[in-house]
């Protein structure tokens, strides 16, 4: 089927709801969803929000901060046009009836700390604040009739121009896109989605690691199908992996809170001995993430144990159940009472500090797409990411992405589409072997973890490569041959998201934020302080 919008919006966390909400006074709203609306990294998000609000903190600090922590490739005029629009944005979500906690008899908000936060500023709700955003976003675009949400829709690929048979590539100026093929689970049928603007808001990538914080459903799908639509990528190979996530047979990716360690919680060796004196005396438990996870992952090597311990019980029972009710009540539910004793925590992937290249408006490099949060690369970030700032970086460029549609949207809309043929099937049949798909998955998720993670070689980065190299010809094989899934289509996206990854951490001869590698220790700012960047050339699309 076909079906024509106004706006395609991919995608149905922070960043993608918020934009909706903004857009629909102007049009027809599409949201879709690949699976439940709520299964999102936004509703996982545990720390908060950073903003200056605290009276000893302002702007600068705050910009100085994201950049210490950007290790040298932030875009310092992003970083002070998102650090100083926040607090507008903050003041939004409360307007649309967010609750952040407050201090005690008081209207002032409760700041947060967080680590590489040089003062308080995380504003917060408990410790499950992404949970409370994603709550008043959803309740707020169920209440507007041209917003609708599509869920079990997951995007195939995006419709671009030069797909279109009757226009020859040299025509083309700019390349546009044009929406999107979705498949619907429920049918199995790829429908048309047509629209003068998308917006990719799909989140990050982490599934693309064994172990990871994220939910299943990050598996980079706005990252690959830009890629494979000709936009620029840049920065891949800066995977945050935060320090502490639970380490328990049963808890999937749960993440134990970096405010815990923002509250005094220290890091316990496996003889439960602090270390993080070793590593950065100063900072200690509050030094970048980075340096933490790979502190950690060192300790983790040398003991040769699977875990080491993050403990808080000395801090009094009602702090810790009030400040934390959903760590102290999970952990619980696994035999863990952290008022009491230490919680057994390993590093995991976490945040992709790199994504779809943007301007500071959101826009891509095609004509008419768009991407914001974790899917995209604002230059916000840079190397590693200040805590706390991802969700300000999706309500911010959320915004500026409305203003900069605002003023093209009627132009756009003007201009003609062409004929979009329906997707072609081409007699493919029925995978009936899911484990071809299962063992993929699961062959290309521990080669990250082993050969492209905490910290990598370049003999290591080479042999991922050459092992995944199969895996993606077989999956191109298959593309054509059987009929497309959900599980199928989140394969080919992680297998092409761990590609580009691999590509940029070989092409980076240094060691900065997240990427570190043996073989160049040190970071080398005469010849590496720039972007990484990989796209697509012309034939190959
Ligand atoms: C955390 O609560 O530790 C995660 C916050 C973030 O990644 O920004």
């Amino acid at each position: 089927m076909q079906f024509k919008t106004d706006f395609l919006i991919i995608g149905s966390g922070i960043a993608g709801l918020c934009l909706a909400i903004k857009l629909a006074p102007l049009g027809h709203v599409t949201v879709v969803t690949k699976k439940a609306a709520s299964d999102t990294a936004t509703s996982l998000a545990q720390g908060g929000i950073a903003c200056v609000f605290g009276s000893d903190d302002n702007f600068d600090l705050h910009q100085q901060d994201t950049q210490r922590a950007g290790d040298g490739l932030c875009h310092e005029d992003i970083v002070e046009m998102i650090v100083s629009q926040a607090p507008d944005h903050i003041r939004e979500l409360e307007r649309l009836g967010l609750e952040f906690n407050r201090e005690p008899n008081s209207d002032m908000l409760d700041l947060g700390k967080e680590g590489e936060h040089s003062r308080r500023r995380i504003v917060h709700v408990g410790d499950y604040t992404g949970r409370s955003v994603q709550k008043v976003l959803m309740d707020s675009v169920g209440s507007l009739p041209s917003v609708k949400v599509f869920e079990d829709y997951v995007a195939v690929d995006l419709i671009i121009e030069s797909m279109i048979k009757s226009y020859s590539p040299s025509s083309i100026k700019k390349e546009r896109c044009l929406g999107a093929y979705l498949l619907e689970v429920a049918t199995g049928e790829i429908h048309t989605f047509l629209a003068p603007i998308t917006v990719l808001a799909t989140g990050g990538s982490g599934k693309v690691y064994l172990y990871t914080s994220n939910p299943d459903v990050a598996t980079g799908d706005g990252v690959a199908a830009a890629y494979r639509a000709g936009a620029r990528i840049a920065n891949l190979e800066f995977v945050q992996f935060h320090p502490t996530c639970l380490y328990h047979p049963k808890a999937k990716n749960f993440l134990i809170s970096e405010a815990l360690r923002g509250e005094g919680a220290r890091l316990l060796d496996p003889e439960y001995r602090p270390f993080m004196e070793k590593y950065d005396a100063k900072q200690k438990e509050l030094s970048g993430r980075d340096i933490v996870a790979r502190a950690i992952d060192t300790e983790l090597k040398n003991s040769g144990k699977d875990c080491v311990y993050l403990d808080i019980s000395y801090r009094s029972a009602d702090f810790v159940r009030e400040r934390f009710p959903n760590i102290y009540e999970t952990c619980l539910g696994f035999g863990i009472d952290i008022t009491k004793e230490p919680i057994p925590v390993v590093p995991a992937a976490h945040y992709m500090c790199g994504g779809v290249v943007t301007d500071s408006y959101g826009e891509t490099d095609l004509g008419g797409l768009f991407a914001s949060g974790e899917a995209a690369c604002t230059g916000l970030h840079g190397a590693n990411r200040l805590a706390s700032n991802s969700l300000l970086e999706a309500l911010v460029m959320s915004h500026r992405a409305f203003l900069k549609i605002s003023e093209v949207f009627s132009d756009l809309k003007k201009k003609l589409f062409p004929p979009v043929p329906p997707w072609e099937t081409r007699g493919a049949v029925d995978l009936k072997e899911a484990i071809l798909v299962s063992h993929n998955w699961d062959v290309i998720r521990r080669l990250m973890w082993n050969y492209v993670g905490i910290v990598r070689s370049t003999k290591r980065l080479k042999l991922a490569r050459q092992s995944l190299s199969p895996i993606l010809k077989e999956i191109q094989q298959h593309y054509w041959e059987y009929i497309l899934t959900r599980d199928f289509i989140e394969l080919r996206n992680l297998a092409q998201v761990a590609e580009l990854i691999i590509i940029s951490a070989s092409k980076r001869k240094e060691s900065r934020g997240g990427h570190y590698t043996i073989d160049y220790p040190y970071k080398d700012d005469w010849n590496w302080r720039r972007d990484t960047i990989v796209q697509k050339c012309q034939k190959e699309r």
